[in-house]
């Protein structure tokens, strides 16, 4: 398993086919080299097969999937479909739909549990929308909780956490980049939801990364000092020398 996981949340850009084999021909061909960086691209779905297609180090993932393996749901996407295009990954419980799509915990944990039994592996997004003083809020420990509920032990290595304060998330208003000494605190809070609900083995293998302004100037002090085990990347994805400098970094980092 690669020490660090570096992934690419396009989000909804770019708009067109072209730009997105573009952005992804760049990424793939600078990435050479990096053994223990793993490097994830989310691109929307009608540029999947333009993405893969120009992929070939890197991964493909999903930014959502409907639950259901197929039937009457207009306009959803299902995990077998994303797995059948190549995809390896799928971003659940992101901020951004939680807030626009409405999306609740008890939707994001049927997400899951579709995902995991399609082989995918699932990213699941949790994170306070504000933040008083140092302490992480209850309800990062309730997202993870609900969004892993009758989650078995056994699939727990398919997933992987993304800690996401919607504070600082580059295109929100007003966003700052939290500090190192937060996540790590945030990292600490994380395991132990996860060593109450499947033990202390099961939580220190999990993976967890930071995600929220990351930018090429501070993703090695997450790394290091925050001790995330990689990046989910938003606005800096889409300036492919940027992102791969964030990914180089991280294939560089030694944990202090
Ligand atoms: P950002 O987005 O890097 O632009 O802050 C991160 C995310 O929303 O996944």
């Amino acid at each position: 398993m690669s020490k660090y996981l570096v992934i690419a949340n396009w989000k909804m850009n770019p708009s067109t086919k072209k730009e997105a084999s573009s952005l992804a021909h760049e990424i793939e061909q600078r990435i050479g080299g990096f053994y223990n960086t793993k490097i994830v691209i989310v691109p929307p779905f009608p540029f999947f097969d333009a993405v893969k297609s120009s992929i070939k180090k890197a991964a493909l993932g999903a930014g959502n999937i409907f639950w259901e393996e197929k039937g009457p749901y207009t306009g959803e996407v299902s995990p077998l479909q994303i797995r059948d295009m190549g995809a390896e990954y799928v971003i659940l419980g992101h901020s951004e739909r939680r807030e626009h799509l409405g999306e609740t915990d008890e939707v994001i944990n049927k997400k899951m549990q579709a995902s995991l039994k399609a082989g995918l592996s699932a990213i699941l997004c949790v994170g306070e929308r504000e933040r008083e003083g140092n302490d992480i809020p209850p309800i990062v420990g309730d997202q993870l909780a609900e969004g892993l509920r009758a989650v078995k032990k056994q699939f727990l290595k398919n997933v992987i956490i993304a800690y996401e304060p919607v504070w600082a998330i580059s295109t929100n208003k007003g966003a700052r980049p939290d500090t190192p000494d937060s996540a790590f605190r945030a990292n600490l809070f994380i395991r132990k939801i996860i060593t109450g609900l499947y033990g202390r083995k099961a939580a220190n293998e999990v993976r967890v990364l930071y995600g929220g302004s990351v930018r090429r100037e501070n993703i090695l002090s997450f790394l290091t000092e925050g001790n995330m085990q990689g990046a989910l990347v938003g606005g800096a994805s889409l300036d492919p020398r940027e992102f791969v400098e964030i990914a180089a970094i991280a294939s560089r980092a030694e944990k202090k």
